[in-house]
């Protein structure tokens, strides 16, 4: 296969970073795309960043041995906040990650300059949003909030229950109220994480439309078409593959998958050695 009808390789610990998928596919409908998720060791959030170097170390490996794609996304925040800047180093193809195209949508949504970060434990720990928003604007507001119940709960299919809506509310009621200087609360809620979008009705119920939320789908999609375009790698033909592959169990993520996209998703087994 040439170089610019190779694949776009999406990572991420589960299906969160379908989320990214499904945005890619809407920008870029002629591009390939080869998506894994790593199922067996989610949640990443929980871990200690070396072991979440190290598994996006095997999957960035996996990638070039099974793909041989032209890029890789690692559409998952909690590797992109403690891994990217290494395997970027380490691998021979070109890896964005989903932390920056997400603070720069922040930073275009709050007019306050008043940002609420909802993450994984380990992001928040790794400061990476702060820093990424504060290199845009040093002057904002940033209030961070780790969400430790969510991935869990989403990727046992209970995105839409009544225990979601509970923790979300848990989880942001704290960014409404406190923290700014120009007044109280932030005026922006960032998904930090891909999962999230698929409690994103849950947030805008108990914001309501005062409070706006964005996640990093969109930027990081626009980010993947420019460098596409800048280096000529768009595909050229007009007959896309989507593959999806994942570790461990494949039943809840068949059904998470079949949900977003709204049709049957073949999912195969993979092993990241
Ligand atoms: N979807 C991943 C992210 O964006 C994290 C999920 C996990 O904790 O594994 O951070």
């Amino acid at each position: 296969m040439s170089g610019p009808d190779r694949p776009i390789g999406v990572f991420d610990s589960g299906v969160g970073g379908l989320t990214v998928l499904k945005e890619l596919r809407r920008q870029l409908p002629n591009e390939s795309t080869v998506y894994l998720g790593d199922e067996a060791r989610m949640p990443y959030g929980e871990r200690e960043a070396a072991e979440v170097v190290e598994f996006t170390r095997k999957a960035v490996q996996w990638f070039e041995r099974e793909a041989q794609p032209k890029l890789i996304l690692i559409a998952c925040n909690t590797a992109t906040a403690v891994a990217l800047e290494i395997v970027r180093e380490e691998s021979s193809v070109p890896v964005i990650g989903v932390i920056r195209p997400g603070a720069s949508a922040a930073l275009t949504a709050t007019s306050r300059r008043a940002v609420g970060v909802l993450a994984t434990r380990l992001t928040v720990r790794s400061g990476a949003y702060f820093r990424a928003l504060r290199d845009l604007d040093p002057l904002i507001d940033v209030i961070q909030q780790p969400a430790p119940k969510l991935v869990p709960l989403i990727e046992a299919g209970g995105a839409r229950s009544d225990e979601a809506r509970a923790a979300v509310r848990e989880y942001i009621a704290p960014m409404l109220s406190e923290g700014a200087v120009v007044a109280p609360g932030v005026d922006t809620i960032l998904l930090g994480c891909t999962h999230y979008p698929l409690v994103r009705w849950a947030i805008e119920q108990i914001t309501g439309p005062v409070v706006r939320v964005v996640d990093s789908a969109t930027t990081t999609a626009l980010a993947v078409r420019e460098v596409l375009d800048s280096h000529r790698l768009r595909a050229t033909g007009d007959t896309p593959t989507q593959r999806v592959h994942a570790t461990g169990s494949l039943d809840t993520f068949v059904q998470v998958a079949r949900a977003m996209f709204g049709q049957a998703t073949e999912v195969h087994p993979a092993t990241l050695s």
